[in-house]
């Protein structure tokens, strides 16, 4: 009966000892988190709105720093479209103890990899612009998803050419027959925005009442190099016909324009995706129709602020509300070069 009461006793006292270790550890964690270590691996640093993306997620990662007086220091790497590559890197960061990973999938099918690492390690992931599938977002409390949502892209998209059409029939069909003759740009088969922009931009044309018909389109992956190259084969194998062109990117846009400028074609309308710094100055210089802009100041604020919230076990910023509790749709806007200033 002494010895049950002993090790009641020595079980009891180990329990309380642990207890109070754990909280003191803890309190120490959280007394010294004076600094944060984030861990970017892009899917390609090559690709111009990723790029765009970056630069500004830099700027409010100082900004930040300085509000929050937490240092903040970013690795980021470029995965170059190998998921293997982007697999390792998340290893890396994990073994330099980043407190967080933003990570912008190469194969969005494909993130258990990178979820299982995480998981193991308790370090919370921000996935962004390229959407893991729902099943691989629900394995963890700790995963988020920062994007623009594909369906209102592309509806925003043809809502600007069904107002320009409203406004201006003969700017639209250009050759007056009463149809709009069109080409389709379309990214990455396996993206998520591909296949819901293509769809859903014509079909608010067609809603809106524009009479159109799709000439031909294909697959240039976002980009403006194989844009180009498609363009350039459709304006010969299809001389004085195309009116439009709807791009499921900016990039691809500029890479019709390209085409256009090569083969002295002129008074095609060109609608983009993306709002980038060279689509934008397309669009100054009335090369491009308009776009369709994500905020980026809002895009690239709520993964910086959703990653340190998460980073530092804080109540989330009320400023990014969540769906679901991990997804945060940054807002968009039509941008457009108006038909007026250049008739
Ligand atoms: C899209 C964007 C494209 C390309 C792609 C990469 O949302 O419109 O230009 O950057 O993401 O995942």
């Amino acid at each position: 009966m002494r010895d049950w009461k002993k090790l009641w006793l020595t079980l009891l006292l180990l329990v309380c000892t642990g207890m109070v270790m754990t909280s003191c550890q803890s309190g120490r964690k959280e007394e010294e988190k004076t600094s944060l270590r984030i861990g970017i691996s892009l899917y390609r640093g090559d690709d111009t709105f990723i790029t765009n993306l970056c630069n500004i997620l830099e700027e409010k990662a100082k900004e930040y720093e300085r509000e929050k007086g937490i240092k903040v220091t970013l690795d980021i790497q470029d995965a170059k479209g190998s998921q293997n590559t982007q697999n390792n890197q998340v290893e890396r960061f994990i073994s330099l103890n980043c407190d967080v990973l933003c990570i912008n999938l190469v194969d969005r099918m494909d993130a258990s990899v990178i979820i299982d690492r995480a998981m193991t390690a308790g370090v919370p992931v921000v996935f962004f612009n390229r959407q893991p599938v729902e099943e691989d977002m629900n394995r963890w409390d700790q995963l988020y998803y920062v994007g623009v949502d594909a369906k209102e892209t592309a509806v925003l998209q043809g809502e600007m050419v069904v107002d320009l059409y409203r406004e201006h029939p003969e700017a639209i069909d250009r050759n007056g027959d009463g149809v709009v003759s069109y080409v389709m740009l379309e990214g990455e088969t396996s993206h998520q925005d591909s296949l819901i922009r293509t769809e859903w931009s014509v079909q608010t044309l067609k809603d809106g009442g524009v009479p159109v018909e799709k000439i031909t389109g294909g697959i240039a992956n976002w980009e403006r190099s194989q844009g180009s190259a498609l363009m350039e084969q459709w304006l010969s194998e299809y001389p004085d016909t195309i009116e439009l062109v709807i791009s499921n990117n900016d990039d691809m846009a500029l890479g019709a324009i390209d085409a256009l400028e090569r083969a002295q074609v002129s008074g095609v309308n060109i609608v983009g995706i993306d709002g980038t710094t060279q689509g934008l100055e397309a669009l100054a210089n009335g090369n491009l129709l308009g776009t369709v802009s994500a905020n980026k100041e809002n895009y690239a604020g709520a993964i910086v602020s959703l990653a340190a919230g998460s980073a530092l076990r804080q109540a989330l910023p009320a400023e990014y509300p969540l769906t679901d509790g991990k997804y945060y749709w940054t807002s968009q806007e039509i941008l457009i070069n108006k038909i007026e200033e250049n008739q």
